[in-house]
């Protein structure tokens, strides 16, 4: 005689956790990810899940709006390939790069802010003696003497403390952005000397937009944004059993400090660039007009780690 199967007990139709309403949507999807085992991930989503729900409560887009945003985010990653990533920039010019860097650099017990890597550090920057230039070819622009002292947290100097620094050359470009420059311009890796201190020549560099050919370039423009950050040197100043500073010293001169369009100029980080109308260059014996820019780096003990490379 056959036995009888048990049968799956079913719960009621008016007891099951399906959407009766805007709330519960949110409420089941994030009941679906809670048996996420990373708990990191299971934080992050939760919380990535409940704010967007929450902004689309607020702004409550039309299908065709929601259409867009979905179309917009398509396009960042269409528009990214191994020279520009569309995506950075995106997060760049919503400000979000500069909250996580800020979020992520204290500047508690004096050390230096941090600021963006930015999309154009290339690892293989030649390596140079203090005192040398990083200027590979003959295109104008005024000299600029670059010196200053690494220090940690507590004062003391850090001695052969790694400085590595990149620019855009005098009308704007980077030298992998423009076929006139030699590889690797404007760039170079130095060593502070047994007090810390470090000195380099290199050109006064300019401001420059950021990539306007993509998604990025037309919500600016809708946004009514000029697409400009002001003129700056980015610097890595790294030693060993100390946090690796990843940062940007800006012209004090450029009108543009409040309104880079990648919110990246920390009050700290704006450095005075003198110039020069007479006498020699500090070292080289340079005639003037010259400028010259002081910059001194603070670190904070911590794991020396270098940023990967966004470009080759
Ligand atoms: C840069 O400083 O190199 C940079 C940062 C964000 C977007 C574009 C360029
Ligand atoms: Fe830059």
């Amino acid at each position: 005689m056959a036995t009888e199967q048990p049968q799956p007990t079913r719960k009621p139709v008016s007891a099951l956790a399906l959407i009766d309403n805007e709330e519960a949507v949110t409420e089941i999807v994030r009941a679906a990810m809670a048996q996420t085992e990373n708990p990191r991930l299971r934080t992050v989503m939760a919380s990535l899940v409940q704010h967007l729900h929450d902004f689309l409560r607020e702004i409550r887009p039309s299908d065709e709006e929601f259409e867009f945003g979905l179309d917009f985010i398509a396009r960042l990653g269409q528009a990214t390939h191994a020279t520009n990533n569309e995506v950075v920039l995106a997060a760049d010019v919503l400000g979000l790069s500069t909250l996580v860097t800020t979020m992520n650099n204290s500047t508690k017990d004096g050390r230096t802010p941090g600021a963006l890597l930015g999309p154009f550090y290339r690892a293989n920057a030649p390596r140079y003696q203090c005192g040398d230039c990083v200027v590979q070819d003959d295109a104008p622009g005024l000299p600029l003497f670059v010196s200053g002292k690494v220090r940690a947290t507590d004062g003391t100097p850090l001695a052969g403390a790694l400085v590595e620094v990149w620019q855009a050359s005098p009308v704007g470009l980077y030298d992998n952005q423009d076929p006139k420059q030699p590889d690797r311009n404007l760039r170079g890796v130095f060593h502070a000397d047994a007090d810390g201190n470090y000195h380099f020549r290199t050109v006064r560099p300019a401001g420059y937009p950021v990539p306007t050919n993509g998604p990025v370039g037309k919500l600016l423009a809708e946004q009514n944004r000029h697409p400009y950050r002001p003129a700056h040197i980015h610097f890595i100043v790294a030693a060993p059993g100390y946090r690796t500073l990843v940062t940007q010293v800006f012209a004090d001169d450029s009108d543009i400090l409040e309104t880079d369009v990648t919110f990246g100029v920390h009050r700290q980080l704006v450095g005075a660039f003198q110039r020069i109308e007479a006498g020699r260059s500090p070292w080289g014996d340079h005639p003037a007009p010259f400028y010259t820019l002081a910059f001194d780096f603070t670190l904070e003990p911590g794991k020396q780690a270098f940023p990967k490379p966004p470009i080759d």
